[in-house]
């Protein structure tokens, strides 16, 4: 399925019909995504809970939340369809402002994390394949861009950025290279980020399946945006809100989400993740009253099919979880 609006907003949601089968909604219901994008999802998901139904959609960026609006338009006959803009560490108040009491009775809850093809594809400086201003906000109307946090970040800070957040070999490189470089010029532009990454890295080790750039720009966007805090702070309030036999679904993008998000799941499950070295048999009971059931033993990954259709979901890991 293929979503798009007038304004180009266009982006074809990942795994769809594993993720509504899981989330397992029904008429009536009372559902939450709070990664509303183009709304591809949402739009699924008001048609499982229409009529009666209440869809909660949220997003940290204004865009999306416009888009949304328009998508889900057809709906507002049979669902009660609320728009939320806030990110996920301030959802859980605007769920109770929006809901009241009933913000506690979720019946699913959705995740589909990262980027949209949108804020990709827009001229908002996430993508290394055009010269853009240097922002990477998700959310425009707050916090610092790229641009702010390059010329900010001490050298120690932008490698342990680029260590922590974009597992990149040579962090410290790179970092070197952005500092001094920014002695001359402010580095405002994703060329010149892209550029300073081109001249750290020797040729030789410049990856064959991607572009040298890749991991700086993962890495600084997940610093601008706080994305992995955020997650973790998302998670807890949607397990919160579930009802008993509700359900979480959580589709990631790449192994730092996702490694947040097993260890959020295990942990509801009561069942420490397991330490370094040691096998998944060996993980410790927690002492906290398990609060969930695992439903997805191992991440699930797209069809071969859609990854052919839809490149962007080669990389998707599903995971998903039931309220006990
Ligand atoms: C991959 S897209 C979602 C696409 C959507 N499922 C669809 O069908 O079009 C991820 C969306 O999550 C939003 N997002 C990411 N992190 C967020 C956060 N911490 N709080 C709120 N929204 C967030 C982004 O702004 C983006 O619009």
């Amino acid at each position: 399925m293929t979503g798009s609006d007038a304004r180009g907003f266009a982006h074809e949601p990942v795994m769809i019909s594993e993720c509504m089968q899981l989330l397992n909604l029904h008429s009536g219901d009372c559902a939450a995504d709070f990664t509303v994008g183009g709304g591809g999802h949402s739009a699924a998901m008001a048609r499982l809970v229409s009529p009666g139904g209440t869809l909660v959609a949220m997003d940290r960026d204004t865009d999306a939340i416009g888009a949304a609006g328009r998508r889900l338009a057809e709906f507002s006959e049979n669902v009660d369809v609320k728009l939320l803009h806030c990110d996920f560490s301030s959802s859980r108040k605007a769920l109770l402002e929006s809901l009241g009491q009933r913000a506690h009775g979720l019946d699913g809850a959705l995740f589909d994390l990262g980027v949209s093809s949108y804020q990709l594809d827009g001229p908002r400086g996430f993508s290394f394949l055009r010269d853009e201003p240097l922002d990477m906000r998700m959310d425009r109307s707050q916090g610092r861009t790229a641009a702010d946090l390059v010329a900010d970040a001490t050298n120690d800070e932008l490698f342990t950025i680029l260590r922590d957040f974009g597992e990149e070999r040579f962090a410290s490189a790179i970092a070197r290279k952005i500092v001094e470089r920014r002695q001359t010029a402010r580095i405002s532009r994703t060329s010149q980020l892209a550029e300073a990454v081109m001249a750290a890295v020797p040729r030789s080790a410049w990856p064959k399946d991607k572009h040298v750039a890749t991991r700086t720009f993962q890495a600084v966007r997940i610093a601008v945006n706080e994305e992995l805090a955020h997650i973790e702070a998302g998670l807890n309030i949607a397990i919160d809100l579930l009802r008993p036999g509700g359900r979480l679904v959580v589709i990631s993008f790449q192994s730092l989400e996702d490694r947040i998000v097993k260890q959020r799941l295990l942990a509801g499950a009561g069942r420490a993740p397991s330490p370094p070295g040691r096998s998944p048999a060996a993980m410790l009971p927690r002492d906290d009253v398990a609060v969930l059931s695992i439903l997805t033993k191992k991440p699930m990954e797209a069809s071969a099919s859609e990854v052919a259709s839809n490149p962007r979901s080669r990389s998707a890991r599903l995971r998903a979880a039931e309220k006990l």
